[in-house]
C-alpha cells in the first residue's frame, strides 16, 4: 500500500547492505511504519509494515554505517548531508529574541531583496516538517516589486468581478448555510477588507500586498495536509527575519482564489497549479518602520490537562 501525494504514487524501496549493518537496531526504533526488523542481528525489511515506505529517510539518517539506502518518492542517499554542529544552532534565548523582535511589516524601503536571500529563505522553508513525505507544498515566488504590484492589481480586478459575494442579499442568504460566526466575519471583516482592497487600488494604493519587493505564496494540492503550506510559510517568515528582512503573512488572498471558474483562470494566469484547502502569502523586504519595544501577547487559552 502506497500513500499518494501529487509527487509520488508508489512506495520507496529499502535496500540494506548486511555487510555494513552492525545490528544496532536504531533504524528499527526510528521507523514509525514498523518497516524494519532485526533478523539475526541484521536489519531487514519487515513484513508488518503499516504502509509502504513513505521515504521519510529517518532510517538512513540514523544508520551509523550507511547500510541503508532509500530510493523513490523523490528521495535517495545522495540527499544525505552531515549535520551542522550542535553548537551552531541557536539557543532558546537567541530564538526567543528573534521571535520577540519580529513584527508584521507593511512599509518597505524601495530596495530589492537579493537573489541570495530569496534562495536562503527557500532553502530554510524546505526544512519544514510535512504531514507526509515528500512535501506537497508548492511555492509561487514574486521576486520583485513589479511582479508583486501586478499581482495585486490583477487580484483587485478579479475581486471586482466577484464583488456580488459581499452584497447584502448574498450574505443574508448564505447565513443559513454558513452560520452566525461566518456571517459576522463576512460583514465585519471580509466585506470591509474587500472594499479596501478594491477601492484603494483604484486610487493607486496597494493594501493587498503593500508593494513589497518580494512575496511568496505557499499552497498545497488536494493531497496536501492543510497545515503543510502554513508551516512552510512560517519557516520562510522566520528565515526572512533571521536575514534582516521585515515580513508579514497575508491570509486574505488565498480563500478568494479557490472556487469558481474566475478563480481558476486567475490561478492559471499566475501559474498556481492547484486549489488547496489552506495557503498563505508571506511578504518580505527591508523594513521602513523600526519598533522600539516589543509587546507580550497571549493565546486565548492554555489548558493543562490534570
Ligand atoms: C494567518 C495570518 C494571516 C494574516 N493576514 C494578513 C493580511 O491579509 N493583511 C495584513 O495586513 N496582515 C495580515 N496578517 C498579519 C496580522 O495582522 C498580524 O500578525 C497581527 O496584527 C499581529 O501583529 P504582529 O505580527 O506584529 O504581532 C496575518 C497574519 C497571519 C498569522
Amino acid at each position: 500500500m502506497a500513500i499518494p501525494t501529487s509527487r509520488a504514487k508508489e512506495s520507496a524501496t529499502i535496500t540494506i547492505d548486511s555487510e555494513k549493518c552492525e545490528g544496532c537496531g536504531q533504524c528499527v526504533k526510528v521507523c514509525s511504519n514498523l518497516g524494519l526488523t532485526l533478523v539475526g542481528h541484521k536489519a531487514a525489511v519487515s513484513e508488518n509494515q503499516i504502509f509502504g515506505c513513505v521515504a521519510c529517510g529517518h532510517c538512513m539518517m540514523v544508520c551509523p554505517t550507511g547500510a541503508i539506502a532509500i530510493e523513490g518518492r523523490t528521495l535517495s542517499p545522495v540527499q544525505l548531508f552531515n549535520l551542522p554542529d550542535k553548537k551552531s544552532a541557536p539557543t532558546y534565548d537567541n530564538l526567543l529574541a528573534l521571535l520577540q523582535r519580529r513584527r508584521s511589516i507593511r512599509k518597505f524601503k524601495d530596495k530589492p531583496v537579493e537573489n541570495e536571500k530569496i534562495n536562503q529563505i527557500l532553502e530554510a522553508a524546505q526544512t519544514a516538517p510535512m504531514g507526509l513525505p515528500p512535501s506537497d507544498v508548492h511555492v509561487l515566488v514574486l521576486e520583485n516589486k513589479t511582479q508583486v504590484r501586478t499581482f495585486a492589481e490583477e487580484f483587485s480586478v478579479y475581486l471586482k468581478s466577484i464583488r456580488w459575494m459581499t452584497s447584502n442579499w448574498f450574505m443574508t442568504m448564505m447565513r443559513l448555510f454558513w452560520g452566525k460566526a461566518n456571517d459576522e466575519m463576512m460583514r465585519e471583516f471580509i466585506k470591509p477588507v474587500f472594499d479596501i482592497y478594491v477601492d484603494e487600488m483604484d486610487k493607486g494604493d496597494n493594501w493587498i500586498n503593500y508593494d513589497a519587493p518580494l512575496a511568496m505564496y505557499f499552497y498545497g494540492t488536494p493531497y496536501t495536509d492543510p497545515a503543510d503550506p502554513i508551516i512552510a510559510a512560517t519557516y520562510a517568515m522566520l528565515a526572512g527575519e533571521s536575514l534582516g528582512l521585515g515580513t508579514c503573512m497575508l491570509g486574505a488572498v488565498h480563500p478568494f482564489i479557490q472556487n469558481g471558474k474566475k478563480a481558476r483562470l486567475f490561478r492559471e494566469k499566475w501559474g498556481i497549479k492547484f486549489k488547496s484547502r489552506e495557503g498563505l502569502f508571506v511578504i518580505f523586504g527591508y523594513s521602513d518602520v523600526h519598533f522600539k519595544r516589543g509587546i507580550k501577547r497571549t493565546f486565548a487559552d492554555i489548558h493543562r490537562a490534570s
